[in-house]
């Protein structure tokens, strides 16, 4: 009884022990993207970042995705196989943002790239489109080094306007939404595409004019 006792509040302290690890590297993360974007700003009087957003995800996710994948629900399995336990999106208004800011962050070499799943490039058949980058970062503890991972999604504005409404669909119809709606989905996906497009070559136009000017000037 006693040894029971013990072993729970052990249980819960690393459990309290971890998600404090997961929050100090979305804090890391988030500070690098304030400081590109800050510098970004600074230099090119610009600013490639609409908004970050940042989220741990819940023990009750954790859990549902470990089970979901045939793994026991376990600190270390959960610190093993869940790459999204610290999640951090960035928001940018351009295409060539999102690239931008990825290139930026894996030119930093305290970061390392563990995955890149590019759905702009190739997107999923939802119709879904962002650029997904799972990184890890040293996390310096008082007597040690964790090495924690954090999932970073980059996209558009209207890539996450789209995302946002399919993500309340799937949950609505628990992933059998009728076929006309995610036909729907799918062509909207596709102007969302165009709309992106055009704003970037837009916003070129626009640069290249001001560029211009300032020469003359
Ligand atoms: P998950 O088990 O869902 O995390 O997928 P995964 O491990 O194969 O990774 P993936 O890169 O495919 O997806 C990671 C995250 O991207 C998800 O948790 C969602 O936040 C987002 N995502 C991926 N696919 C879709 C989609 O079709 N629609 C929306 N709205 N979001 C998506
Ligand atoms: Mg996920």
């Amino acid at each position: 009884m006693g040894n029971k006792n013990y072993d729970e509040t052990d249980q819960v302290t690393s459990w309290t022990e971890v998600i404090l690890v997961y929050n100090a590297a979305l804090k890391e993360i988030g500070t690098k993207l304030e400081i590109l974007s800050d510098e970004f700003q600074h230099v090119h009087r610009y600013n490639p970042i609409e908004h970050i957003k940042s989220r741990i995800k819940t023990s009750e996710s954790i859990v549902k995705k470990l089970k979901r994948h045939g793994y026991e629900s376990t600190i270390e399995n959960m610190v093993q196989y869940v790459n999204d336990i610290a999640g951090i999106r960035v928001v940018c208004s351009f295409t060539s943002d999102i690239y931008r800011i990825a290139e930026m962050l894996s030119n930093q070499n305290d970061i390392k790239i563990l995955s890149i799943k590019d759905y702009i490039k190739n997107p999923k058949e939802s119709g879904y489109k962002s650029y997904h980058m799972l990184v890890s970062i040293p996390i310096f503890l008082s007597d040690r080094v964790v090495d924690t991972k954090v999932e970073i999604q980059i996209r558009t504005v209207a890539m996450d306007f789209w995302a946002s409404l399919e993500h309340k669909i799937r949950y609505k119809f628990e992933g059998n939404a009728p076929q006309h709606i995610k036909t729907e989905l799918v062509e909207c996906a596709k102007m969302v595409s165009d709309l992106d497009a055009r704003m970037l070559s837009l916003n070129e136009e626009i640069q290249s004019l001001i560029q211009g000017e300032e020469k003359k000037a």
